[in-house]
């Protein structure tokens, strides 16, 4: 059997650029809580941020502003690049990173599309890392590609989805840091009386829904709805696979949901489905219809898994071919920063790390409804 080498050594060199954003910060929580071991962590920022530091496992990291013109000094004797910054930047970004020899793992949009850059969710396609040799571009999916597709594709595989319709109620924050303190200063103008202005979105976030802020093409799509489209076909493997979407922002502060429908082509039932998203990696399912409890997405805020409920058939369509589920999952943990920090322990240990073989499982009535780290995260 062939086994990968790893492509990264057991104490990389770590550089998080952004790390100031809501990605970055959410990257240093993420490589923290789950101990990625770091033999140097460098900060990087625009100058903006110049003399900020961060905290990062119990000390506080300076934070370095990204000279104007970087070149690929920057990089110097990193072993592993995670970028957390707008396209544009990570055009000029990834270049020098490979010139100087390191990984590159990118939550921007630049290289998703690249046929020489692989675009992966570990519990879905990661294998597609084993190939990879030298200083790689992986491209992290757009967050709710990564969300739609942990959940769903246990269902893909089993039963093969011919047409996947996804109506998405995103969170602000996806919208970056400012967007989020968007929505906090609103709601604290709305309590004192003052007058709602906004500035980051178009029109006011809080108490509206608004469909989502990235440009629609001649087609009438916009941005986030063609990525969900190009994405799953491009990670699945499958370009005939049909996806209608339509993405739209609600005020809520982070994690993103999702109503999906899907056509199969071989018939599953909803009691199948929910026993086989118990068993998968990545997924909880909380589907408490005596309780009329289900994926919200407060609590999936700050949680690794995507929750799962609502698990129906969809009798509009012929016996045990269609289902519907309603998902909830932390977009700047899953959907960016987590699944990131997963595809670098996948390449520090040349293979599937054992942790996200988990599945996890079904929610028992009587979890408490938001655990801890949920209710920091989401006030965050
Ligand atoms: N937010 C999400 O849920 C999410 C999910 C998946 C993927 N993504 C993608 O992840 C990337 C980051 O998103 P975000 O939401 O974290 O954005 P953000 O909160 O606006 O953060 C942007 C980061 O980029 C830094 N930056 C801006 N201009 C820079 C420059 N010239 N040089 C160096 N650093 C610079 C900012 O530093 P300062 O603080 O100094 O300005 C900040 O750290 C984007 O490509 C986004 O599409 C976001």
């Amino acid at each position: 059997m062939h086994t990968p080498m790893p492509l990264l050594p057991r104490t990389p060199n770590v550089a998080v650029v952004g790390a100031t954003g809501a990605v970055g910060r959410e990257m240093l929580r993420v490589l923290e809580d789950r101990a990625f071991p770091i033999g140097r962590l460098r900060l990087f920022a625009s100058a903006r941020s110049a003399g900020a530091d961060l905290p990062f496992c119990g000390t506080r990291v300076p934070v370095v502003a990204l000279p104007a013109e970087p070149d690929r000094a920057v990089f110097e004797d990193t072993d592993l690049v995670l970028l957390a910054v707008s396209a544009d930047l990570s055009r000029t970004l990834v270049p020098l990173a490979r010139s100087a020899g390191a990984v590159v793992v990118d939550n921007s949009s630049a290289f998703r599309q690249d046929p020489a850059c692989p675009l992966v969710i570990p519990e879905v396609n990661g294998a597609v890392l084993d190939a990879l040799a030298g200083p790689a571009i992986i491209a992290n999916p757009n967050c709710s590609t990564i969300i739609a597709l942990v959940a769903v594709t246990p269902i893909h595989r089993a039963a093969g989805i011919e047409r996947m319709v996804v109506s998405t109620y995103q969170a602000v924050s996806g919208a970056g840091a400012e967007a989020m303190a968007e929505l906090e200063s609103q709601a604290r103008d709305f309590a004192a009386g003052r007058a709602i202005t906004p500035q980051v979105f178009r029109t006011q976030c809080l108490f509206n829904v608004f469909s989502h802020d990235s440009t629609i093409g001649p087609d009438g799509l916009n941005e986030e709805e063609r990525k969900l489209l190009l994405e799953t076909r491009r990670i699945w493997d499958d370009p005939a696979v049909r996806i209608a979407a339509t993405c739209v922002r609600v005020p809520v502060l982070r994690a993103h949901s999702e109503a999906i429908n899907l056509t199969l082509r071989r018939p599953m039932l909803a009691d199948e489905a929910r026993d086989l998203l118990a068993r998968s990696p990545g997924v909880r399912v909380v589907d408490d219809r005596a309780q009329n409890r289900f994926p919200e997405p407060i609590h999936a805020s700050g949680a690794d898994d995507v929750l799962v409920g609502r698990v129906r058939e969809d009798r509009s369509q012929p016996h045990g071919l269609g289902l519907d589920l309603f998902v909830s999952g932390d977009q700047l943990r899953k959907g960016a920063a987590l699944n990131a920090v997963q595809i670098a322990e996948w390449l520090a240990a040349g293979g599937q790390a054992a942790g996200d073989q988990d599945a996890g499982g079904t929610e028992a009535a009587t979890t408490a409804a938001t655990p801890p780290s949920a209710r920091r995260a989401a006030a965050r």
